[in-house]
């Protein structure tokens, strides 16, 4: 049975009691952070000449012990590899699907053409294969791929197919960063589920209950790299944490439990300009952060994440239900090997872009169908009921945009009702204001989503080609709103 909490919710400024569905109460049949943390397969793509295969599979896996379970993923029975990638070199993919389902995979982050990046019709059919080839040219950067078929996406998000991509331009080294993959340089998957007492993780899209296309898929339990309540043994100085959220709807709200400094260095879109001294780092769905820890004290320390703010009442409460925090994984400074001892002060300045060099300026309205304000619904009448942007529904054969290669223009982004992930394709953006203010220092980098509480303003360049056939698109990242119709696509000239 899963989705149970939402069942509770009842629409806007609902203020039932609080439920207490527990992180911890399934028992999943080990003891909390027994588990060492998974690392997923690294697939260097030029040891392979550049010619990679990823074949998207059904698989079984265990998340409560003893009771495997139906999943997918790529080359791999969950999730699947951490694919690097030079820049400046074009890597041959080779993408079977091997699963029941129609499936396509997009490259998110990456600045590639539309005729490679995957979007929901560029299909590939049971039993076929596709064979874009992806010219790296973009700064060093941690992006992700998965599915994106129009209606199915969440469900194959959620079944298991997510896999990261590592963009390298080597900088790493010449700024002195952790960088042994699966040492001191660790992919962190985050994702939430909620399983049935056999163990299946089911995904179920029930259309007659709007709220469930609302809140998006939300688990009672975090997995991290697809395993419960893992620990990672690292070495006892600075370790690079690549964090992705790969949860279909919701937001995480990291702290150590220690609640210690660590340093934010790169978000979407590569390096920040210096490292961010942060204790505490909200993120959304396919949002991705770089972080350093440092581990020299040899304390452990455990990852953990707060309610969710969207969720309000209905935000996870501890296993005690004492404390609004759980947590996720664990962190040991066991192994002997050195490590890097110190953070740097300087990371790499972003390319600017002026404002002022914006060619127009377009307003976005996401709306999911939960209540506006009264002020918000006068202002952008006809969108309350909606799943849409811009009071229409997503439409496949519709182009809702047209921009030129090498411009940039002012977004516009106004969320009604509830947050949303904003998530453009084949672009970058910054962000020149959020909530009506200048972005904190973490989010003032080049990014491709954005989570949008109310509004925000985004400068987003464009330098990569997209036809009508194979048009970018733009889209709310909780993959229930985009399989809904919150979704818009462009083309690029
Ligand atoms: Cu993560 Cu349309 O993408
Ligand atoms: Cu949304």
């Amino acid at each position: 049975m899963i989705l149970t909490r939402r069942k509770f919710a009842i629409g806007c400024g609902a203020s039932a009691a609080a439920t207490s569905l527990l992180y911890a109460r399934l028992g999943f049949g080990a003891a909390p952070f027994s588990t060492p943390l998974p690392i997923p397969k690294l697939i260097d793509a030029a040891k392979l000449g550049n010619a990679v295969t990823l074949k998207a599979m059904v698989g079984e896996h265990a998340f409560l012990k003893g009771k495997p379970t139906l999943t997918y993923g790529y080359s791999s029975p969950i999730l699947g590899p951490i694919i690097r990638v030079r820049r400046g070199d074009e890597v041959r993919m080779t993408v079977e699907n091997a699963l029941d389902a129609v499936t396509t995979v997009h490259w998110h982050g990456l600045l590639v053409p539309g005729h490679s990046d995957g979007g929901p019709q560029q299909l590939i059919q049971p039993g076929e294969t596709w064979r874009p080839v992806l010219k790296i040219d973009q700064p060093a950067a941690t992006l992700w791929f998965h599915p994106h078929p129009h209606h199915d996406t969440a469900r194959q998000i959620y079944m298991g197919l997510a896999g990261m991509i590592i963009v390298d331009d080597g900088a790493d080294s010449r700024l002195g960063l952790p960088r042994t993959f699966g040492i001191d340089d660790l992919p962190i998957v985050l994702q939430d589920r909620s399983f049935g007492s056999d163990g299946s993780i089911e995904y179920v899209s029930d259309d007659s209950s709007p709220l469930e296309v609302i809140y998006g898929a939300r688990g009672d339990t975090i997995i991290v790299n697809g395993v419960i309540a893992p620990t990672a043994n690292v070495p006892p100085g600075v370790v690079r944490l690549r964090l992705l959220n790969a949860a279909n709807a919701q937001n995480f709200e990291l702290r150590f439990s220690d609640q210690r400094t660590f340093y934010v260095i790169a978000s979407d879109g590569g390096f920040l300009s210096a490292p961010v001294a942060m204790k505490q780092l909200t993120i959304s769905p396919a949002e991705r952060f770089e972080i350093l820890v440092d581990f020299a004290s040899g304390k452990g320390v455990a990852l953990e994440t707060g309610p969710d703010k969207e969720m309000g009442i209905f935000g996870r409460v501890a296993p005690d239900g004492s404390a609004d925090y759980v947590a996720v994984m664990r962190f040991e400074p066991t192994r002997t090997i050195p490590g890097v001892q110190q953070v740097p002060t300087r990371l790499v300045e972003p390319t600017s872009v002026a404002e002022a060099t914006a060619v127009r300026r377009r307003q976005f309205v996401l709306n999911s169908g939960l209540c506006a304000s009264r002020a918000e619904a006068a202002n952008h009448p006809g969108s309350l009921a909606l799943i849409g942007i811009n009071g229409r529904p997503f439409d496949i054969e519709r182009i809702d945009v047209e921009t030129k290669v090498g411009t940039s223009e002012v977004w516009e982004i106004i969320s009604m009702g509830m947050a949303h992930p904003f998530h453009v394709h084949g672009a970058l953006f910054r962000v020149l204001s959020i909530g009506g203010r200048p972005p904190p220092l973490h989010l003032a980098g080049w990014k491709d989503t954005i989570l949008v509480e109310d509004k925000a303003e985004l400068l987003v360049t464009f330098s990569r080609p997209a036809t009508r056939e194979r048009p970018f698109m733009y889209h709310c990242h909780i993959l229930e709103h985009e399989d809904a119709g919150l979704m818009g696509q462009y083309v690029c000239s």
